[in-house]
């Protein structure tokens, strides 16, 4: 590890985006000069908890600090502005996943990249769950054989777009949960996706005046021939014991591989409600944030500092991004959709 630390600041800090803060400020090889949020009360909140300086202005904020890279957690659908503003100015960027809604924000954020020579992780934390990572291991020995079909579903509980968030209607659950499912098929396979075909619910959420989708189902032809079953929903019912659940199914010539991303062992009953906490994602450790969901942004910062590639960079956002895409189109022509190359 290099001697010198890396400059940060974090665009966003919303729900996720605190965790990006905890992180950098827990980071020996990281400073946090600044964040930035649009929102008074959330600003001063940072400063107050964190006693971190803030700006309501991404470009004020990289005018006036010293910096190299940003964390970007703003909306899914907002990830363009502020990343192309940071890369502009010849920094680093790790983007919350979605990388974007839309396949032209995902190619601009690529190509800027490319034009600054800059580099742009992003944080499909998935590929850090130690569960996800032996079962990837175990999918590229020989005695396991061919995969012959997969399953994958990923859901969350219909509080997340109805009190969660303001912004859910310009995402949906194949932008917010399905990106993770894709992205994980592609570093389970290590290849690409040649085809979609997708059904989907709109009725629920739209009766409550949120316009995107309760649920997509989605059949998956891989270039190595496998097919997977991917299932997002953003209605599961408030009493599930988890905010998300998750399941997957692997079948190859001589393995069979089963997930649970719901239960992950711990199991805690109150009067009120039974839990199923996730231990392993984000938990404070004597004092300090542990787990799958902050390593991938410790490693941001060792990558950096260290020249090494990123576990998840740009690429991996616009594929995910091309096949979420290609999953709204085929739900819009009722036919499947071949993924661009
Ligand atoms: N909530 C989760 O469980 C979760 C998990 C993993 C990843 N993510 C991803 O993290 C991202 C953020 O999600 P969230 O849950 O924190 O949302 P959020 O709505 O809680 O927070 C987003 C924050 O960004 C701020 N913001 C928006 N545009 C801005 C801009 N241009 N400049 C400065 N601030 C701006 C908003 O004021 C808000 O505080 C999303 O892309 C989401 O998919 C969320």
């Amino acid at each position: 590890m290099s001697n010198k630390k890396l400059n940060v600041a974090v665009v966003g800090a919303g729900i996720y985006g605190v965790n990006h803060i905890h992180a950098y400020l827990d980071n020996e090889h990281a400073n946090l000069l600044a964040v930035c949020d649009f929102n008074e009360e959330i600003r001063k909140r940072v400063e107050k908890e964190f006693g971190v300086k803030t700006y309501s202005s991404v470009d004020e904020m990289l005018e006036k600090e010293n910096l190299d890279a940003i964390s970007v957690a703003t909306p899914d659908a907002f990830h363009l502005d502020p990343t192309i503003a940071a890369i502009k100015k010849g920094l680093h960027v790790l983007v919350e996943k979605p990388l974007a809604t839309t396949v032209e924000d995902a190619k601009k954020i690529v190509e800027a990249a490319k034009e600054y020579n800059v580099r742009v992780a992003v944080d499909y934390h998935k590929r850090w769950d130690p569960a996800a990572i032996n079962v990837r291991n175990e999918l590229r020995k020989a005695d396991t054989g061919k995969i012959i079909r997969g399953y994958m579903s990923m859901d969350d509980v219909i509080d997340v777009p109805t009190k969660w968030f303001s912004w859910s209607d310009k995402s949906s659950p194949v932008h917010f949960l399905g990106t993770h499912c894709f992205d994980q098929i592609r570093w389970y396979t290590g290849c690409e996706v040649k085809s979609v075909y997708a059904v989907g619910c709109k009725r629920l959420l739209k009766s409550k005046g949120i316009d995107t989708y309760d649920s997509i189902q989605t059949l998956v032809e891989m270039e190595d021939d496998s097919y997977w079953t991917v299932e997002n929903s953003w209605v599961f019912p408030s009493g599930f014991p988890k905010n998300n659940g998750g399941r997957t199914e692997i079948l190859c010539d001589n393995t069979l591989f089963r997930l649970d991303s719901q239960n992950r062992g711990s199991e805690i009953f109150t009067n009120e409600k039974g839990k199923t906490p996730n231990s392993y994602f984000i938990i404070e450790n004597n004092g300090r944030p542990y787990g799958f969901g902050i390593q991938p942004i410790n490693d941001f910062v060792s990558c950096i500092l260290n020249d090494l590639p990123f576990i998840a960079d740009a690429n991996d956002g616009l594929q995910a991004e091309l096949i979420a895409d290609a999953v709204h189109r085929s739900l819009e022509i009722g036919k499947p959709v071949v993924i661009e190359k």
